[in-house]
């Protein structure tokens, strides 16, 4: 079998090394501009439209990561560009919903014990006690139950927290409230101290983090986006900064990355900023699971994480 390999700013000779190892039988080769050459499988992180144009020999496109929003925009852009009988399957996990845990929950917990604040404090040299936030109306909000939001909510509910979840479809959860669709949403908000946002980049999601939404949260509350730039309107958060209605918020993703040097959020201190590595594609743990999943396929078995192109995730 034939497999080509395009992720930009990697080291494509230790990920070919490690498919190699993984499955020693396939011819593997890193995609070159101009390279037109007959193909099973491909594997990518953001190709190029010349990369997938045409290619009606694939079987499937491996993801590698968890968003596919950056291959369904080629489509959409140019309906027609994606192989017509290639599944797309997107990273399941592979490591990236625990590295999710710890920074969602760090951020929160930062901001549960107010350490910004005594931060500030400190460079004052000023000894105070600020009153704590109590534990059970820190209510946290996390949009999107998937592979990634459901480990991140149950992971806070491990602090004692009170938290909610939202999703498309109904979904139970043990020990998370949960709320799905659009005619539960306000009542998902309602009160909500921290919103974490885990949803796909989808046109039903663009721009979901808004004035509008941020009006529902408790007044003060803090915005923890890690999914995708799209999803918050900028300027709706420095007016919800500069009004109150937001407290803080630390961001992972923005709609132009890297963040231009002179955009506006650089200057705003109760903005945190992470150059979208909140849950990074681990190598060891992506290559072992897109294996397994060629293999399957390679025997005409079927397999998880096949995104759904209408829905767009
Ligand atoms: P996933 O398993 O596909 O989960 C998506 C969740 O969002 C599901 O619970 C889904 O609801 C819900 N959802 C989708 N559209 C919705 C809508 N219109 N209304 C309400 N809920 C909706 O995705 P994942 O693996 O958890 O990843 C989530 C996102 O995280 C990715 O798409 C990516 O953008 C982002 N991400 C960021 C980083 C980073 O480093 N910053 C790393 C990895 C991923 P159902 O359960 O009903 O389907
Ligand atoms: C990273 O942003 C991913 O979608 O995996």
């Amino acid at each position: 079998m034939k497999i080509l390999f395009y992720m930009p700013h990697a080291d494509a000779a230790a990920w070919l090394h490690d498919f190699a190892r993984a499955l020693p039988e396939a011819d593997l080769r890193e995609w070159q501009p101009g390279d037109t050459a007959p193909a099973d499988f491909a594997v990518v992180w953001r190709p190029p439209r010349e990369m997938l144009a045409g290619r009606d020999d694939l079987r499937a496109i491996f993801n590698l990561g968890a968003g596919v929003d950056a291959i369904l925009a080629l489509e959409s852009e140019q309906p027609g560009i994606l192989p017509r009988n290639a599944q797309l399957i997107r990273l399941e996990d592979t490591g990236m919903a625990p590295q999710m845990a710890e920074y969602v929950a760090h951020a929160v917990l930062r901001y549960l014990r107010r350490f910004d604040e005594y931060q500030t404090l400190q460079s004052e040299r000023r000894w105070e006690v600020l009153e704590p936030h109590p534990r059970e109306t820190f209510t946290v909000g996390v949009l999107g139950l998937g592979v990634l939001g459901a480990h991140v909510a149950q992971t806070l509910a491990g602090f004692g927290m009170p938290v909610r979840g939202y999703s498309r479809g109904a979904r139970h959860i043990e020990g998370i409230t949960t709320f799905a669709g659009e005619a539960q949403f306000d009542a998902f908000l309602d009160g909500v101290k921290v919103l974490v946002n885990l949803l796909p980049h989808t046109p039903d999601t663009a721009g979901v983090l808004n004035a509008r939404t941020f009006s529902k949260l408790a007044r003060g509350a803090y915005l923890i986006n890690v999914a995708r730039g799209g999803h918050l309107v900028e300027q709706d958060l420095l007016e919800a900064l500069a009004s109150g209605q937001l407290a803080a918020a630390t961001l992972d993703v923005f709609r132009e990355e890297p963040l231009p040097p002179d955009h506006l959020f650089w200057r705003e201190p109760r903005i945190t900023i992470t150059p979208h590595i909140s849950a990074l594609t681990l190598r060891e743990e992506s290559v072992a699971q897109v294996a397994r999943k060629i293999t399957a396929l390679a025997r005409g078995e079927t397999v998880s994480g096949v995104v759904n192109i209408e829905r767009g995730y």
